[in-house]
This record gives structure tokens, sequence and C-alpha cells, in this order.
């Protein structure tokens, strides 16, 4: 399977992409994360990013499409993949698409998580990463609405799209993804 999470910075990628992909036993692949690592080896890639991430600004999509096309290359991805953050402007997904289509790889589904801004800045306030600060989540939920918000449309035109509430506990939530996904995986067979 081919999955993207899409949803609002807090809403739970990170930890339901986790059980997934213990689930399905298929790749995780954090966009984010990667970029953090990137940065903690003080890379070039890391350098630029970390100008972007600290400021809560999306990382220009040139960047970010070549270092997804790298890593979908690799031999791993070959069984399946969940992507963690990517794509989040139109540009990535149109340059994802394409890059799928050459490879006859399609999107399986896109899962976009929600829950209300109140409990979304609730849960970041109780983490702490380094863009986790009031003014720092308020770009990044900024972010959220003007660039990547769009393609909750984007993938319903394609049939791609699956809605999931994003509230409750991460048991919850997930029950409600693995619903989804033993039911794609059902009507596949
Ligand atoms: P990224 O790392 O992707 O951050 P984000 O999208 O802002 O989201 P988070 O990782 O903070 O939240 P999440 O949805 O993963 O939730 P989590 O599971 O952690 O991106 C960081 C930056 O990198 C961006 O701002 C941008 O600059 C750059 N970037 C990355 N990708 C890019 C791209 N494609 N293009 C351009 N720029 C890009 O949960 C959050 C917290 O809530 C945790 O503490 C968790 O334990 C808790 N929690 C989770 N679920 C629940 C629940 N059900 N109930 C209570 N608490 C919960
Ligand atoms: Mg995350």
């Amino acid at each position: 399977m081919r999955i993207v999470f899409i949803g609002p910075p807090g809403v739970g990628k990170g930890t339901q992409s986790e059980r997934l992909s213990e689930y399905l036993r298929i790749l995780h692949l954090s966009t984010g994360e990667m970029l953090r690592q990137a940065y903690h080896e003080q890379s070039d890639l890391g350098l630029l990013a970390q100008e972007h991430i600290a400021q809560g600004r999306l990382v220009p999509d040139a960047v970010m499409t070549d270092l997804v096309a790298q890593r979908l290359e690799l031999g791993d991805c070959r069984r399946g993949y969940i992507l963690d953050g990517f794509p989040r402007t139109l540009g990535q997904a149109e340059t994802l698409d394409n890059l799928l289509r050459l490879r006859d790889t399609p999107l399986t589904a896109v899962l976009a998580l929600d829950a209300n801004t109140d409990e979304l800045v609730r849960r970041l306030a109780g983490r702490g990463r380094a863009d986790d600060k009031p003014e720092i989540v308020r770009n990044r939920l900024e972010e959220y609405s003007r660039q990547t918000a769009p393609l909750v449309d984007y993938y319903r035109g394609q049939g791609l799209l699956q809605m999931i509430v994003g509230t409750g506990t991460p048991e919850e939530v997930f029950a409600r993804i693995k619903d989804i996904v033993d039911q794609i995986a059902h009507t596949d067979a």
C-alpha cells in the first residue's frame, strides 16, 4: 500500500503513521523527521530547511520534491510506504502524481486527520519540540490552512480521500484508521 497522511500540525500524523507502519509492515517516511535529521547532521539540506522550520514556514517545493523523489527510488519503498507530512502543497502533490504515474505505482489512499485548533494547540504546547512555541505554531497552522488544506479537495477529486476524526485517544483514532485500511485491503483483494 502507498498511503499519504495529511492533517494540521499536532493532529497525530506521526503517532498514527508509526502504528500503521507496524500494522502493515511498510515504511513510515516523515519529511519533518528527515529534515530534522538533516539539520542534526548539519548538512546543506538541513541548514537550509532549518531557516524555514524555525519560522514555522514550509520548505520550498523544489527542495522537498527532490528529497522525496530520491527517497522513493530506494528499494525499501517497493513494498509500500506511508508518507507523513508530504505532499503539503498542490505543487508537491502534482509532482508526486507525475512521479508515481511514471512508475505505475499510484497512491492507494489519502488519510486526512482532523481536529479542532484548540486541541492541536493543547497537544503541541504539551510536547516542546523546537518549533512548538506558540508564535511558531501560529505560523504552522496558517501555512496548513493556506497551502495544505486545499489538498483535501484535490484528493477527494481523485477519489482517494478518507476523512478521519483525529480526536479521542490514539487507540480510538487508530481503530478508525484500521477499519478503513482493512476495508481497502479487502476491496483490493
Ligand atoms: P512536521 O514534522 O511534519 O510537523 P507538523 O506537520 O507541523 O506536525 P507535527 O509533527 O507537529 O504533528 P503530527 O501531526 O505528526 O502529530 P504527532 O503525532 O506528532 O514538519 C515540521 C516542519 O518541517 C514544517 O513546519 C515545515 O517547515 C517542514 N516540512 C516538513 N514537510 C514539509 C513539506 N512536505 N513541505 C514543506 N515543508 C515541510 O502528535 C502531536 C502531539 O500530540 C504529540 O505529543 C503526541 O503524543 C500527541 N498526540 C497524538 N495523538 C494524540 C491523541 N489522539 N490525543 C492526545 N494527544 C495526542
Ligand atoms: Mg509529525
